[in-house]
């Protein structure tokens, strides 16, 4: 199995240019797409920030930033983007839909022996890969946030992924020096299945009136030695894509164990993501 020289990015939102950022930073040329060129200048800016960051932590020299974003081609246009690629990743928006019509024009213009793959966080790989016209190459690849510190990439293997594209991926992960753990295709996979009640509990906390979210959020990093309490966390992931995933899981199991809490539901409602809005169970800057 050859390593993956060329690969292209479709989105350039948090996973997206965190995804761009580490597949170039380990010499895979990297096609980024973005909707306009305004979008994917930004998405550049935010990775140029990011490599600043690991040259000032002596990670990386300034030559090797440059040459990381050297690497970066941006496109607005998918059809080119694709067009000799070894791999595709998409970090579209999580929808379904959205991510069905991306895929279907990912599928029309990828070379055939491409392997197509979403970060999605919980949208069925099954049902994506149902899509395409490939389904044995079609393969979750499920990165976390902040990319290019968290070492883990969930490898989601769908019904229909061939043993041969699940290898593949598991060594591209090794190459871009994460740990592959490769799950089943059933709703928030293992990560967002063991992540999303734990951080729905701890609204339920707030919501009940158990304790204010530092104090919950102190009880988990001091206690369990979590890196970031789970509301912080949560603001930090969004609350949006908190409450989707749960409906995911409530959806999907059936289960009222994955019952958002009704204070989730309604900082949603009131447009307090966290950190991308600004408010959350914190405020920011
Ligand atoms: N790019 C490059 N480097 C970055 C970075 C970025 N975007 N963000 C942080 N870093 C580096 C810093 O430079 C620093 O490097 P050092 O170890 O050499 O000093 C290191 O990461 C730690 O960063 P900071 O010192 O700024 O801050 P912290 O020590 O507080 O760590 C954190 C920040 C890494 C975010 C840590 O708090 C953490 O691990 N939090 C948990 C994150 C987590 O759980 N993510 C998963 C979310 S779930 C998800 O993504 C899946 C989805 O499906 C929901």
């Amino acid at each position: 199995m050859k390593k993956i020289r060329k690969a292209a990015v479709i989105g350039g939102g948090t996973m997206g240019n965190g995804i761009a950022h580490v597949f170039s930073m380990h010499g895979i040329t990297t096609h980024l797409v973005e909707r306009n060129l305004e979008l994917a200048e930004k998405a550049l800016e935010t990775i140029s920030g990011n490599l600043d960051r690991m040259v000032g932590k002596e990670k990386i020299d300034a030559t090797q930033k440059e040459e990381t974003l050297d690497r970066i081609v941006t496109f607005t246009d998918i059809v080119k983007a694709v067009d000799e690629v070894e791999l595709v990743v998409e970090a579209v928006s999580e929808n379904f839909d959205l991510k069905k019509e991306v895929f279907t024009e990912i599928d029309r213009a990828a070379p055939a022996e491409a392997i197509l793959a979403s970060n999605t966080s919980s949208i069925s790989i099954t049902k994506l890969a149902a899509a395409t016209t490939r389904a044995d190459k079609f393969i979750g690849m499920h990165f976390f946030n902040p990319v290019p510190v968290m070492k883990l990439v969930e490898v989601v293997k769908g019904l229909q992924t061939s043993a041969a594209t699940v290898a593949a991926i598991e060594k591209t992960a090794r190459g871009l020096d994460k740990n592959p753990v490769v799950v089943s295709d059933y709703p928030g996979f293992v990560s967002n299945r063991v992540l999303m009640p734990m951080i729905n509990e701890a609204i339920y906390c707030v919501y009940e009136g158990v304790a204010e979210p530092e104090e919950i959020d102190q009880v988990m990093k001091l206690g369990m030695a979590h890196p970031m309490g789970p509301l912080r966390l949560a603001d930090f992931i969004g609350l949006d894509v908190c409450l989707d995933i749960l409906h995911v899981l409530h959806e999907g199991f059936k289960d009222p164990k994955y019952r958002p809490c009704p204070l989730l539901v309604k900082m949603v409602e009131a447009g307090r993501l966290g950190d991308k809005t600004g408010e959350g169970f914190y405020s920011y800057d």
